[in-house]
Protein backbone atom coordinates (compact mmCIF):
# COMPACT_ATOMS: atom_id res chain seq x y z
CA UNK A 1 0.00 0.00 0.00
CA UNK A 2 2.64 2.66 1.01
CA UNK A 3 4.54 1.74 -2.61
CA UNK A 4 1.36 2.30 -4.37
CA UNK A 5 0.50 5.31 -2.33
CA UNK A 6 4.63 6.65 -2.45
CA UNK A 7 4.37 5.68 -6.77
CA UNK A 8 1.34 7.87 -7.17
CA UNK A 9 2.41 10.97 -5.30
CA UNK A 10 6.01 11.08 -6.80
CA UNK A 11 3.68 11.05 -10.20
CA UNK A 12 1.67 14.12 -9.38
CA UNK A 13 4.48 15.78 -8.20
CA UNK A 14 6.62 14.98 -10.72
CA UNK A 15 4.05 16.60 -12.89
CA UNK A 16 2.74 19.63 -10.63
CA UNK A 17 4.52 21.79 -8.53
CA UNK A 18 2.01 22.76 -5.78
CA UNK A 19 1.21 21.99 -1.88
CA UNK A 20 -2.66 21.65 -1.22
CA UNK A 21 -3.59 22.43 2.19
CA UNK A 22 -7.01 21.30 1.62
CA UNK A 23 -8.35 17.90 -0.16
CA UNK A 24 -12.11 18.13 -1.87
CA UNK A 25 -14.18 15.33 -2.88
CA UNK A 26 -17.31 16.38 -4.85
CA UNK A 27 -20.33 13.80 -4.86
CA UNK A 28 -23.05 13.41 -7.16
CA UNK A 29 -24.24 16.60 -8.55
CA UNK A 30 -21.85 18.82 -6.77
CA UNK A 31 -18.87 19.67 -9.23
CA UNK A 32 -20.02 22.66 -10.00
CA UNK A 33 -17.64 24.40 -7.13
CA UNK A 34 -15.03 23.94 -9.43
CA UNK A 35 -16.18 26.38 -11.17
CA UNK A 36 -14.80 28.49 -8.07
CA UNK A 37 -11.37 27.15 -8.25
CA UNK A 38 -9.08 29.30 -9.81
CA UNK A 39 -7.24 26.40 -11.54
CA UNK A 40 -3.50 26.10 -11.68
CA UNK A 41 -3.43 21.95 -13.26
CA UNK A 42 -5.44 19.64 -13.53
CA UNK A 43 -5.04 15.97 -14.28
CA UNK A 44 -6.86 13.21 -15.00
CA UNK A 45 -7.76 9.72 -13.06
CA UNK A 46 -7.33 7.57 -16.02
CA UNK A 47 -2.96 9.38 -16.20
CA UNK A 48 -2.37 9.08 -12.73
CA UNK A 49 -0.73 5.60 -11.82
CA UNK A 50 -2.93 3.24 -9.34
CA UNK A 51 -6.33 5.82 -9.42
CA UNK A 52 -9.32 3.73 -10.22
CA UNK A 53 -11.67 5.31 -13.00
CA UNK A 54 -14.88 6.69 -12.12
CA UNK A 55 -17.48 4.84 -14.48
CA UNK A 56 -20.81 6.08 -12.84
CA UNK A 57 -22.74 9.65 -14.67
CA UNK A 58 -22.14 12.82 -12.85
CA UNK A 59 -18.61 11.55 -11.80
CA UNK A 60 -16.35 13.11 -14.37
CA UNK A 61 -12.48 11.85 -13.35
CA UNK A 62 -10.88 15.04 -13.13
CA UNK A 63 -8.15 15.94 -10.00
CA UNK A 64 -8.08 19.69 -10.16
CA UNK A 65 -5.38 21.98 -8.24
CA UNK A 66 -5.86 25.70 -7.77
CA UNK A 67 -6.87 27.98 -5.28
CA UNK A 68 -10.24 28.69 -3.59
CA UNK A 69 -10.78 31.33 -1.27
CA UNK A 70 -6.90 32.49 -1.16
CA UNK A 71 -6.18 28.93 -0.38
CA UNK A 72 -4.47 25.83 -2.05
CA UNK A 73 -6.71 22.87 -2.81
CA UNK A 74 -6.84 19.79 -4.68
CA UNK A 75 -10.08 18.48 -5.65
CA UNK A 76 -11.39 15.13 -6.79
CA UNK A 77 -14.19 15.88 -9.06
CA UNK A 78 -15.95 12.27 -9.17
CA UNK A 79 -15.65 9.69 -6.58
CA UNK A 80 -15.22 6.50 -6.42
CA UNK A 81 -17.78 3.98 -5.06
CA UNK A 82 -17.93 0.27 -3.43
CA UNK A 83 -21.47 -0.29 -5.97
CA UNK A 84 -18.95 -0.22 -9.09
CA UNK A 85 -17.15 -2.75 -7.60
CA UNK A 86 -14.19 -1.61 -6.84
CA UNK A 87 -12.81 -2.75 -3.05
CA UNK A 88 -12.78 -0.51 0.08
CA UNK A 89 -9.38 0.06 -0.53
CA UNK A 90 -9.43 0.93 -3.85
CA UNK A 91 -12.11 4.05 -3.25
CA UNK A 92 -10.36 4.98 -0.55
CA UNK A 93 -6.93 5.31 -1.89
CA UNK A 94 -6.93 8.67 -3.72
CA UNK A 95 -7.59 9.88 0.26
CA UNK A 96 -4.38 8.38 1.13
CA UNK A 97 -2.64 9.82 -1.60
CA UNK A 98 -4.01 13.56 -0.73
CA UNK A 99 -2.72 13.06 2.85
CA UNK A 100 0.67 12.40 1.40
CA UNK A 101 0.58 15.21 -0.71
CA UNK A 102 0.31 17.28 2.19
CA UNK A 103 -3.71 18.01 2.97
CA UNK A 104 -4.46 19.01 6.59
CA UNK A 105 -7.97 18.49 6.42
CA UNK A 106 -10.39 16.44 4.12
CA UNK A 107 -14.05 18.30 2.74
CA UNK A 108 -16.05 15.23 1.42
CA UNK A 109 -19.62 16.21 0.35
CA UNK A 110 -22.32 13.75 -1.56
CA UNK A 111 -25.53 13.81 -2.03
CA UNK A 112 -28.13 11.56 0.46
CA UNK A 113 -31.90 10.35 1.02
CA UNK A 114 -33.15 12.43 4.31
CA UNK A 115 -34.46 9.85 6.84
CA UNK A 116 -35.36 12.44 9.61
CA UNK A 117 -38.96 13.69 8.81
CA UNK A 118 -37.95 17.28 9.46
CA UNK A 119 -35.98 17.49 6.65
CA UNK A 120 -36.62 18.78 3.19
CA UNK A 121 -35.58 18.39 -0.15
CA UNK A 122 -32.45 21.20 -0.65
CA UNK A 123 -31.28 20.90 3.06
CA UNK A 124 -27.70 21.32 3.56
CA UNK A 125 -26.74 18.66 6.64
CA UNK A 126 -23.19 18.80 8.05
CA UNK A 127 -22.55 15.36 9.19
CA UNK A 128 -21.43 15.20 12.79
CA UNK A 129 -20.98 11.35 13.14
CA UNK A 130 -21.96 8.15 11.03
CA UNK A 131 -23.07 4.47 11.10
CA UNK A 132 -20.96 2.20 8.82
CA UNK A 133 -23.33 0.01 7.26
CA UNK A 134 -21.55 -1.34 4.21
CA UNK A 135 -21.13 -4.49 5.91
CA UNK A 136 -17.36 -3.73 5.03
CA UNK A 137 -14.30 -1.10 6.58
CA UNK A 138 -11.45 0.04 4.10
CA UNK A 139 -9.20 -1.13 7.11
CA UNK A 140 -9.80 -5.04 6.56
CA UNK A 141 -6.39 -6.36 6.05
CA UNK A 142 -3.10 -6.60 7.29
CA UNK A 143 -2.84 -2.90 8.32
CA UNK A 144 0.50 -0.72 7.94
CA UNK A 145 1.48 1.42 11.36
CA UNK A 146 3.32 3.52 8.94
CA UNK A 147 -0.31 4.30 7.96
CA UNK A 148 -2.12 4.88 11.21
CA UNK A 149 -2.74 2.07 14.41
CA UNK A 150 -4.61 -1.20 14.06
CA UNK A 151 -7.95 0.12 15.85
CA UNK A 152 -8.46 3.81 14.72
CA UNK A 153 -10.44 6.02 17.69
CA UNK A 154 -13.91 7.10 15.59
CA UNK A 155 -15.09 9.04 18.88
CA UNK A 156 -14.16 12.34 17.26
CA UNK A 157 -14.86 11.56 13.47
CA UNK A 158 -16.10 15.05 12.17
CA UNK A 159 -13.97 18.01 14.11
CA UNK A 160 -16.11 19.81 15.81
CA UNK A 161 -14.32 22.96 15.72
CA UNK A 162 -14.62 23.08 11.99
CA UNK A 163 -18.48 22.32 12.26
CA UNK A 164 -18.85 24.94 14.81
CA UNK A 165 -17.03 26.96 11.90
CA UNK A 166 -18.87 26.29 9.07
CA UNK A 167 -22.32 26.77 10.88
CA UNK A 168 -20.99 30.43 11.90
CA UNK A 169 -20.62 31.00 7.99
CA UNK A 170 -23.65 29.30 6.95
CA UNK A 171 -25.83 31.15 9.56
CA UNK A 172 -24.04 34.39 8.23
CA UNK A 173 -25.46 33.78 5.21
CA UNK A 174 -28.66 32.87 6.12
CA UNK A 175 -28.05 29.37 5.00
CA UNK A 176 -30.55 26.70 5.87
CA UNK A 177 -28.68 23.95 7.04
CA UNK A 178 -28.64 20.86 9.51
CA UNK A 179 -26.31 18.72 11.14
CA UNK A 180 -26.72 14.78 11.17
CA UNK A 181 -25.77 11.69 11.30
CA UNK A 182 -25.27 9.66 7.89
CA UNK A 183 -25.62 6.00 7.33
CA UNK A 184 -23.73 4.26 4.67
CA UNK A 185 -25.11 1.29 2.51
CA UNK A 186 -23.43 -0.11 -0.06
CA UNK A 187 -26.20 0.46 -2.74
CA UNK A 188 -26.28 0.60 -5.62
CA UNK A 189 -30.22 0.08 -4.59
CA UNK A 190 -32.11 2.96 -3.29
CA UNK A 191 -33.44 1.92 0.18
CA UNK A 192 -37.33 0.07 0.43
CA UNK A 193 -39.73 2.58 2.69
CA UNK A 194 -39.00 -0.41 5.52
CA UNK A 195 -35.36 0.27 4.73
CA UNK A 196 -35.42 3.93 5.13
CA UNK A 197 -37.29 3.44 8.10
CA UNK A 198 -34.64 1.02 9.87
CA UNK A 199 -32.01 3.58 9.04
CA UNK A 200 -34.06 6.27 10.61
CA UNK A 201 -34.73 3.96 14.31
CA UNK A 202 -31.02 2.78 13.71
CA UNK A 203 -30.10 6.96 14.66
CA UNK A 204 -29.89 8.40 11.18
CA UNK A 205 -30.77 11.93 9.70
CA UNK A 206 -29.35 10.45 6.15
CA UNK A 207 -28.48 7.92 4.14
CA UNK A 208 -26.06 7.44 1.14
CA UNK A 209 -23.67 5.23 -0.89
CA UNK A 210 -20.13 6.74 0.22
CA UNK A 211 -17.97 9.33 2.37
CA UNK A 212 -17.62 6.64 5.29
CA UNK A 213 -14.91 4.50 3.87
CA UNK A 214 -12.84 7.87 2.80
CA UNK A 215 -13.83 9.22 6.38
CA UNK A 216 -12.28 6.11 7.87
CA UNK A 217 -9.20 6.23 6.18
CA UNK A 218 -8.74 9.99 6.91
CA UNK A 219 -8.75 9.21 10.56
CA UNK A 220 -6.95 6.03 10.10
CA UNK A 221 -3.96 8.64 9.23
CA UNK A 222 -4.87 11.70 12.00
CA UNK A 223 -6.52 13.51 9.10
CA UNK A 224 -9.34 15.51 10.13
CA UNK A 225 -12.47 15.47 8.38
CA UNK A 226 -15.57 17.70 7.41
CA UNK A 227 -18.54 16.42 5.31
CA UNK A 228 -21.91 17.70 4.15
CA UNK A 229 -24.62 16.14 2.64
CA UNK A 230 -27.09 17.68 0.68
CA UNK A 231 -30.64 16.15 0.48
CA UNK A 232 -31.68 15.49 -2.75
CA UNK A 233 -34.75 12.72 -1.55
CA UNK A 234 -36.77 12.13 1.38
CA UNK A 235 -37.02 8.19 2.81
CA UNK A 236 -39.43 9.58 5.12
CA UNK A 237 -42.72 7.69 5.08
CA UNK A 238 -45.57 9.15 3.32
CA UNK A 239 -43.00 11.41 1.83
CA UNK A 240 -41.46 8.54 -0.41
CA UNK A 241 -41.69 8.88 -4.02
CA UNK A 242 -40.03 7.04 -7.20
CA UNK A 243 -36.51 8.47 -7.82
CA UNK A 244 -33.59 7.71 -10.36
CA UNK A 245 -30.03 8.64 -10.19
CA UNK A 246 -30.80 11.78 -12.55
CA UNK A 247 -33.00 12.84 -9.96
CA UNK A 248 -30.45 12.56 -7.26
CA UNK A 249 -28.27 14.53 -9.38
CA UNK A 250 -30.59 17.29 -10.66
CA UNK A 251 -32.09 17.85 -7.00
CA UNK A 252 -28.22 18.11 -5.85
CA UNK A 253 -27.18 20.84 -8.28
CA UNK A 254 -29.90 23.18 -7.17
CA UNK A 255 -28.22 23.06 -3.50
CA UNK A 256 -24.94 22.89 -4.64
CA UNK A 257 -24.49 27.01 -4.49
CA UNK A 258 -25.37 27.13 -1.23
CA UNK A 259 -22.90 24.10 -0.15
CA UNK A 260 -19.56 26.09 -2.76
CA UNK A 261 -20.66 29.68 -0.43
CA UNK A 262 -19.75 27.56 3.21
CA UNK A 263 -17.11 25.54 1.77
CA UNK A 264 -14.82 28.70 0.08
CA UNK A 265 -15.65 30.74 3.10
CA UNK A 266 -14.55 27.93 5.26
CA UNK A 267 -11.57 27.71 3.90
CA UNK A 268 -10.86 31.26 3.38
CA UNK A 269 -11.03 31.98 7.47
CA UNK A 270 -10.03 29.28 8.25
CA UNK A 271 -6.92 29.15 10.49
CA UNK A 272 -3.52 27.85 8.86
CA UNK A 273 -4.23 23.98 10.11
CA UNK A 274 -1.48 21.93 11.77
CA UNK A 275 -1.53 18.32 11.69
N1 LIG B 1 -30.48 6.49 -0.61
C1 LIG B 1 -29.21 6.13 -0.78
N2 LIG B 1 -28.33 6.89 -1.39
C2 LIG B 1 -28.75 8.07 -1.86
C3 LIG B 1 -30.06 8.50 -1.70
C4 LIG B 1 -30.98 7.66 -1.05
O1 LIG B 1 -32.17 7.98 -0.88
N3 LIG B 1 -30.15 9.73 -2.27
C5 LIG B 1 -28.92 10.04 -2.74
N4 LIG B 1 -28.07 9.03 -2.51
Amino acid sequence: MLEKIQETTSYIRNKIDFEPEFGIVLGTGLGGLVNEIEVVSTLLYRDIPNFPVSTVKGHEGHLIFGKLGGRNVMAMQGRFHYYEGYSMQEISFPIRVMKYLGIKLLILSNAAGGVNPEYQIGDLMIIRDHINLMGSNPLIGKNDTGLGPRFPDMSDAYDKNIIRHATKIARNHSIHFQVGVYAAVTGPTFETPSEYKYIRILGADAVGMSTVPETIVARHMSLPVFAVSVISDLGVEGKIVEISHDDVIDAASLVEPKMTIVIKEMIEKMEPLQV
